[in-house]
């Protein structure tokens, strides 16, 4: 997510026409402490709409203007798509277990797909993922219309996708099709939503008296922000600085941070230095002038100390999901789960199949279903 936030932000400066992105992380998982064994989220724009789990086994779409983008029964239908991917999907990544021939122990299985719209030049691309273990193992070409296994244990799947002609044209059609006509309909509704710019919060936060000074914004949007220290006024400070990772919070907003550690700075310079946040479409820095008065701490007596005790437990918590699902990518089908149709619920092809004859044959029996 990282690399891909990354080149956003160095392929769209100060272009008003923006990538839409539509993405969906399925993602089962076994052994994994309070965590439950199936999780789907749908992101538009790296923003969630929608949610479901194997506990609360309900679908949960996150804004108003997202159910009037898709219409009123449409979360039923999420729901019991929802219920179906969880016991699909853990059954795959019980087989993709015996094929690495392991019995028990923290597993993941994860897929990641979706579609981009350039709303520009109109262009539109398609993936599909699947990872096992935080690793890549199986994903689609649409290009060449082939399937290109990362992993040895991934060839049955690939040779068996490959020449079920059936799933690759629902594939191409739902990539190239029906998923950019959805993204194109959300993003329609929720234009004022999605385009809108918020402003983060910014704090100065340390955990000791010889830790680094970390600048913490958190609650901007869009994620085309930029954060540094700077000098003078002038000079971007490059040593000493270390840059956190871009997260999202749970209302789509997102939070960043930047540490710079203070042992090589003298105190009466202190003043000199400038936390500094920059955001697409608003030309005015916000920044945050280094000094200790103002620097939130555990240890320093002042109402800060609530505030970075409650900050950091968030952080944990908002890494460990982004962790989890991005890095994990599940076998089970090409579209699947909270694809944004009605129809996507589809291929049932699964890498974690263990008879490959039975596999194929139960795919070409839901395309058919689902193309007749
Ligand atoms: C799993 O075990 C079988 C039989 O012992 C062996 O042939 C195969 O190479 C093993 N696979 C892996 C991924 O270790
Ligand atoms: C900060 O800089 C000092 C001096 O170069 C170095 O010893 C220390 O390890 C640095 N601290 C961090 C957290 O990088």
């Amino acid at each position: 997510m990282n690399t891909f936030i990354f080149v956003f932000l160095l392929s769209t400066p100060g272009v008003t026409a923006v990538l839409h992105t539509v993405r969906y992380f399925q993602t089962s998982s076994s052994d994994v402490p309070n965590f439950p064994e199936f999780v789907a989220v749908a992101y538009v724009d790296g923003f969630v709409i929608g949610h479901y789990d194997s506990n609360t086994r309900r679908a949960v779409l996150k804004q108003d203007w997202v159910k009037d983008a898709l219409g009123e029964d449409y979360i039923e239908s999420l729901t019991a798509r929802g219920g179906k991917h969880q016991l699909r999907f853990k059954a795959h990544l019980e087989n993709l277990k015996q094929r690495f021939n392991q019995s028990g122990g923290v597993h993941t299985y994860q897929q990641m797909h979706g579609c981009d719209w350039d709303d520009e030049t109109g262009e539109v691309n398609g993936y599909c993922l699947y990872g096992y273990d935080g690793e890549d193992f199986i994903s689609l070409n649409l290009k060449e219309q082939i399937w290109i296994a990362a992993k040895q244990q991934a060839f049955i799947s690939k040779l068996n996708w490959d020449n079920n002609k059936a799933m690759m044209s629902h594939c191409k059609y739902y990539y190239t099709q029906e998923c950019p006509e959805n993204l194109k309909k959300i993003v329609n509704v929720g234009r004022s939503f999605l385009m809108r710019t918020d402003l983060p919060s910014i704090q100065l936060l340390q955990r000791t008296p010889s830790s680094p000074v970390t600048c913490h914004a958190t609650g901007f949007y869009p994620r085309y922000a930029e954060m540094f220290w700077r000098k003078d006024q002038e000079e971007k400070v490059l040593e000493g600085v270390d840059h956190g990772e871009m997260l999202p919070n749970h209302d789509g907003s997102f939070q960043m941070s930047v540490d710079l550690n203070i042992s090589l700075i003298r105190a009466e310079d202190w003043s000199r230095y400038d936390c500094v946040f920059q955001i697409k479409g608003v030309e005015e820095d916000l920044t945050v002038t280094l000094d200790k008065s103002v620097i939130l701490s555990n240890w320093r007596k002042s109402d800060g100390g609530v505030v970075a005790a409650v900050v950091v437990p968030v952080l944990v918590l908002v890494a460990l999901v982004g962790f989890v699902l991005w890095k994990k990518c599940r076998p089970a089908r090409c579209p699947s789960g909270f694809t944004g149709s009605h129809t996507s619920d589809t291929s049932s092809s699964s890498p974690g199949e263990s008879d490959p004859n039975k596999e194929t044959s139960e795919e070409q029996r839901e395309m058919r279903t689902l193309i007749s």
